[in-house]
């Protein structure tokens, strides 16, 4: 049975702020610019993984003058707590085929490294022209698979964290800053 929070029990949740708004605006304004060079003009195809790259996915994509589409994909690795259950599930799929396309997967935190070695896999099988991936946040050392964005906004350690599109229990996606999640209800 999911728990409902009370709104102090939710606030209790929230420990500590770690990446501020602003930090993340400016973070993101200057992984636009090293896309666009990057691409150089060449049209690309932003990919999301939902649900938790959705807000990122928004800020980035305008962040970007390069002609761009914009992709989604589902995967769930997480079931309603903070521990990996080890399984990728891909849940939903893109809508087209990206074989003439230089895609650039938008991922929010890569954590084990599973999730991203396995969307990588089988994009790359689709044969696309380019394939790169942008994470907003890096928990290097949780790495359980062998896997290194080619750009990376923010090296966390290794805190669960929520807030900016991402999750515990579906709760606080919508927090505007990357926060701690404080695992004990108080404080
Ligand atoms: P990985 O497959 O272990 O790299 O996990 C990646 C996915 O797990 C991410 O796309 C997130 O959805 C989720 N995840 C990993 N770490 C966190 C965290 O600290 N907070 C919220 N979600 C997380
Ligand atoms: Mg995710």
């Amino acid at each position: 049975m999911k728990p409902i929070y009370s709104q102090e029990e939710y606030n209790s949740r929230i420990k500590r702020i770690l990446i501020t708004k602003e930090e993340i605006a400016a973070a993101i304004d200057k992984a636009g610019k090293e896309i666009d060079k990057i691409y150089d003009g060449r049209p690309i195809l932003l990919v999301s993984i939902l649900k938790g790259a959705f807000v990122f996915m928004a800020d980035l994509c305008r962040a970007v003058s390069a002609p761009c589409e914009i992709g989604f994909m589902c995967a769930k690795s997480y079931y309603e707590g903070t521990v990996s259950s080890g399984v990728v599930q891909i849940t939903m799929d893109l809508d087209r085929d990206i074989s003439g396309y230089h895609v650039v997967i938008v991922e929010d935190i890569i954590d084990t490294g599973r999730t991203l070695n396995d969307i990588v896999k089988l994009l790359k099988g689709r044969n696309p022209l380019s394939l790169r991936v942008v994470t907003l946040l890096d928990k290097p050392s949780r790495r359980l698979v062998d896997f290194k964005a080619d750009l990376s906004l923010f090296t966390i350690p290794d805190h669960f964290v929520i807030g900016y599109g991402l999750d515990c229990g579906e709760y606080f996606r919508n927090l505007p800053y990357i926060a701690e999640y404080n695992e004990k209800e108080g404080n």
